[in-house]
């Protein structure tokens, strides 16, 4: 095939940008000088096809450097990568952090989603429209903005990002927590030191994780660093296996399927090579665990990363981690420099003569790119679509080979399983969840946070932990698991959370969300933007899910639910993944339990 492309239009930035991750063009065939031998021989082809998983880097490069992907811009990648212009244009256009229309160099993405609701944000962005005009509009400044789902920032609630291209000090990206007077005077004052790190934050994260393990020596892992990867190496591949068997250790990224069942599946694959995949999207509404996770203990992840290779056979980890978590990732960057120079990564991992890697990646804005399989394909360079299963990634993951996909979560946890044993973790919390649980506590709420309990204890107990409703104000309803889960009401403070009681009462843990929400939240709003965010994060690739979506967003702006129910079946049924089989969850639960709509229902 012959692809045209039209490299000679990319600015001397633009190409510098690609280069950054790709390094200089070999030949002419692959955008540098066409030299006498280029005329007689193609070159370069193979060798440029085989490095397609660095095009979303490579887009990120020029994103960050220039503010915006021009079509020239992507022609340049294209000709690099031996990419059709059309499927870099795909790919780019999937995300919503890369722009490939031009854009001011500082962006504002201001969080309207849930818990930013119940903190203001709508009246923030009302005031931000009134001051710049509609999101988009670029002011004096080289300055715009924009609103955002989840930040996974809710608890220093309202959040927004800040991005500012070709940023001097290489801080590209910062999350922040906002009041409105600081935020505008930065957008009206542009590019500058208002907006460093932390300069219109009111607070930062601190990282801190209530409870459990932060009381053990380090952050979150037990023991001292490399520690437990030296347990798992005396125990071996089949004996780290057997332990997170006997601990019953289910995931904890949403579908609480058992780790040590998944781990062996991959080990025994002939294909080869194997791979670990660490899935740190975390883009689910509400959820923020891993990010605090990963700033209070970066190395615990990456130690556990290794005991998974240890233990299933391979050499080479990605950590997959979302695209609006700059300080994490910073963090990450700089754990995986000390675990190489410590030999926890490597060639020869702690002397012990296997080699295991890990190569962080960041994802782009996209919510969908946490479903197993769309981050596969996200890190391979293709737009982050979901994959049909079977077959599953223990046979066919990444790359096509078997792969282990965990959740942050889940990860930290083997630590703690092969330091103390199995027994051990599954002595606590209940029969069939065993451990402890990352809950993230937000919405009208006195101290929102993570909260590290053991599973089983009560809906009830978390809520207190967390010092009660915001102002002692009385409780509408809390929404457990995420966008993805269901409300439930102030009657069900018993309720033990766990993943075969949640089930029970017809509900999720999911990702661990526990939003809270006073009597005087607008319950209906809620919901419109929980039915928003699943229309504008479907990836649109199956039709249930990309106009079931859209329809019932449509039926509560027009309060109109007669047929939701229909709806929720359809798309339960027939959508691909689990983003549009859960879509209608939380909506349909409000309408039952809570009477929102109440009339409006056939
Ligand atoms: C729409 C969608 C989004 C998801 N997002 C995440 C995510 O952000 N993080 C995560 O760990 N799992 C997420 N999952 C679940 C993953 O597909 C997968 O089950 C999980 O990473 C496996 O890890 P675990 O066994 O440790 O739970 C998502 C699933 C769906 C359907
Ligand atoms: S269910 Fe939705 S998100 Fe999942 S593959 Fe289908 S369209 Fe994409
Ligand atoms: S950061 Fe705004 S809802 Fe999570």
């Amino acid at each position: 095939m012959d692809l045209h492309h039209a490299t000679e239009g990319a600015t001397a930035e633009e190409r510098a940008a690609v280069d950054a991750v790709l390094g200089q063009p070999e030949t002419g065939w692959v955008g540098g000088i066409r030299s006498a031998a280029d005329s007689h021989v193609a070159r370069g082809g193979h060798a440029a096809r085989a490095r397609r998983d660095l095009l979303l880097p490579v887009l990120h490069s020029v994103q960050s450097h220039v503010g915006w992907i021009s079509h020239a811009a992507l022609d340049y990648v294209g000709t690099r990568l031996t990419i059709p212009p059309a499927e870099a244009y795909g790919v780019a256009s999937f995300y919503a952090l890369l722009s490939t229309t031009p854009q001011p160099r500082t962006v504002v993405h201001v969080c309207d989603d849930i818990a930013c609701q119940t903190a203001g944000a709508e009246d923030l962005c009302a005031l931000l429209e009134a001051e710049f005009g509609p999101p988009g509009t670029a002011t004096d400044h080289d300055t715009t903005w924009h609103r955002s789902p989840c930040l996974g920032q809710c608890d220093k609630a309202p959040a927004a990002l800040v991005q500012h291209a070709n940023d001097e000090s290489g801080a590209y990206q910062t999350l922040v927590s906002l009041t409105d007077e600081p935020l505008i005077a930065a957008m009206h004052a542009g590019p500058g030191p208002m907006f460093g790190p932390g300069a219109v934050a009111t607070e930062r994260s601190e990282g801190a994780v209530a409870g459990g393990w932060g009381r053990q020596g380090r952050s979150v892992g037990p023991g001292p660093q490399g520690a437990a990867l030296a347990a798992a190496i005396a125990r071996g591949p089949s004996g780290v296996i057997e332990e997170l068997k006997t601990a019953k250790l289910l995931g904890r990224g949403g579908a609480a399927f058992p780790t040590g069942v998944k781990w062996e599946a991959v080990a025994n694959q002939a294909a080869r090579p194997h791979y670990v995949v660490c899935n740190a999207d975390e883009s689910e509404p509400g959820t923020f665990k891993d990010r605090v996770l990963i700033e209070s203990d970066p190395m615990a992840l990456l130690e556990a990363m290794a005991i998974a290779g240890f233990a299933t056979g391979s050499e080479q980890g990605y950590l997959y981690i979302r695209g609006e978590y700059p300080d994490a990732t910073r963090a990450l960057h700089t754990a995986i420099e000390q675990a190489r120079a410590d030999g926890l990564l490597g060639p020869d991992v702690l002397g012990h003569g296997f080699a295991f890697d890990v190569e962080l990646r960041q994802g782009a804005g996209a919510y969908i790119c946490g479903e197993e399989t769309a981050l596969f394909n996200s890190i391979e360079g293709y737009r982050g679509e979901p994959r049909n299963k079977p077959p599953f990634p223990v046979e066919r993951g990444l790359f096509g080979r078997p792969t282990v996909v965990n959740n942050v979560e889940t990860l930290v946890n083997v630590l703690r399983i092969v330091t103390d044993g199995g027994a051990a973790f599954a002595a606590t919390g209940t029969t069939d969840s065993t451990g402890t649980r990352f809950f993230c506590v937000s919405g009208s709420i006195e101290g929102p946070g993570v909260y590290e309990v053991e599973m089983g204890a009560t809906l009830g107990d978390v809520l207190e932990l967390a010092g009660g409703v915001r102002g002692g104000r009385p409780l509408q309803a809390i929404l457990l698991g995420g966008a993805a889960g269901t409300f439930v009401g102030p009657g069900e403070l018993d309720l033990p959370l766990s993943f075969e009681a949640t089930r029970a009462a017809g509900t999720t843990l999911g990702s661990g969300v526990v939003m809270a929400f006073d009597d005087t939240v607008d319950l209906e709003a809620i919901l419109v933007r929980i039915a928003r965010f699943f229309r504008d994060e479907s990836c649109g690739q199956c039709v249930p899910c990309r106009v079931g979506t859209m329809r019932q967003e449509e039926m509560l702006l027009k309060k109109d639910v007669s047929l939701l129910d229909d709806l929720a079946q359809a798309m339960r049924d027939a959508s691909i993944c689990g983003l549009g089989q859960t879509a209608a969850n939380a909506i349909q639960s409000a309408l039952t339990k809570f009477g929102v709509l109440r009339g409006a229902r056939g």
